[in-house]
């Protein structure tokens, strides 16, 4: 079964064809970091045009590396929630229409889920591409050698959800049954980096910095204290001003200086350190909890890590468990396909293109 999977839930423009939920037959990418770096942060009308000009040359991008035409498609899924209302309305609209135009059945795909299920996905590198339209055709191309993954997760699976907007633990006894076990309270993992970053005066997407700049830094050199929360839950802006307190500390400012003020006076040495020592004390906190949510169901067979801190080198040095391609880490369409693909396989039925909703905030068992 061949699924045409689209993502443009924040702001990667994004389309893939995928077999069976796991075999990549093509992945295009078009990232608006580029555009978002000059801003510090994504500005969601901007996103939202973005993705309507480069929505269909990616959609025909994928169809093409895919060697597919719409014949040999089986179905199309499309994420309708979490996300920006603006891009996420420009994929289901765009994944709308082409159901009705091709007559195919049309699923729409929680993004959470996508993430999870990039674990499940063998094959072809994402092909990224700049925002730079005229650079589409060249930066859009896939990469044509894969690799295999030697395994796929075994249920029971703990997965751990580490986004730019979520952080989860959830509970999978089987496919597409999902249990949310640890959730965060305050601030998402990747919202702290991109936070931490600005303070320091790293350049957006911060997850990415961060983890560049730590690689020179001392990850001992400042201590940040874990959140004292029991059970599975979460809380990240107690770290976030941890890291400011220290930071107005170690320059001799006043608390209430202000933080987008500071970066002025850090030199690189004090930018390197407080990157490490920030990371690892993220890392330890999320496989802390992780190891909490183990001990209380010994039955887990599987650990996955999903979403786009799930990149990040210095978790993947220390943890144990199925990560997802680097490149399919962050927002890709093959993840929307593959999860898809398992909610078809567990009775889903299609979604009426004529009545399709989209959901900026809803829960994945919603
Ligand atoms: O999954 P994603 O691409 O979009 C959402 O669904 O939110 O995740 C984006 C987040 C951003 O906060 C970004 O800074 C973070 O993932 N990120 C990383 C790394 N690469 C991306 N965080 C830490 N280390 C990385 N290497
Ligand atoms: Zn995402």
């Amino acid at each position: 079964m061949k699924i045409l999977g689209i993502e443009t839930s924040c702001d990667e423009t994004a389309a893939a064809v995928v077999e069976d939920g796991a075999k990549i037959l093509s992945n295009a990418v078009v990232s608006q970091i580029d555009i978002f770096a000059e801003y510090g942060g994504v500005i969601p009308e901007v996103a939202a045009r973005s993705h309507l000009e480069v929505m269909m040359p990616v959609v025909e991008k994928a169809m093409k590396d895919a060697n597919c035409t719409w014949n040999d498609i089986d179905a199309i899924a499309v994420t309708h929630a979490p996300g920006l209302l603006g891009s996420l309305l420009i994929g289901t609209l765009t994944a709308r229409t082409l159901a009705i135009l091709h007559d195919k059945p049309l699923y729409a795909v929680h993004h959470l889920k996508s993430h999870i299920y990039a674990n499940w996905l063998v094959g072809m590198e994402a092909a990224t591409c700049s925002a730079e339209h005229k650079d589409l055709a060249r930066a859009a191309r896939s990469v044509s050698e894969g690799h295999a993954a030697a395994s796929v997760p075994t249920f029971p699976v703990l997965a751990l959800v580490i986004s730019g907007g979520h952080t989860q633990i959830l509970y999978m006894p089987s496919h597409d049954k999902f249990e949310i076990i640890g959730t965060t309270r305050d601030d998402a993992i990747g919202e702290c980096f991109d936070k931490v970053a600005k303070i320091l005066g790293l350049p957006y997407p911060g997850g990415p910095s961060i983890a560049k700049a730590a690689k020179e830094g001392d990850e001992n050199k400042y201590k940040f204290p874990h959140p004292k929360i029991d059970g599975l839950d979460f809380s990240f802006s107690g770290l976030k001003t941890a890291v400011l307190r220290a930071v107005q500390k170690e320059l001799n400012l006043p608390i209430s200086h202000p933080s987008h003020d500071l970066k002025n006076y850090l030199t690189k040495k004090q930018v390197n350190d407080f990157a490490a020592s920030f990371q690892k004390t993220a890392v330890d906190i999320l496989l802390e909890k992780l190891s909490t949510a183990k001990q209380q169901h010994p039955d887990v067979k599987s650990i996955v890590f999903a979403g786009g801190v799930s990149a990040n080198e210095a978790l993947r040095e220390k943890a144990e468990g199925y990560f997802p391609q680097k490149s399919l880490s962050g927002d890709n369409g093959a993840m929307v396909a593959a999860a898809a693909y398992y909610e078809i396989q567990a009775g889903k039925k299609p979604t009426d293109p004529y009545k399709m909703n989209i959901y900026p905030r809803i829960s994945i068992n919603a």
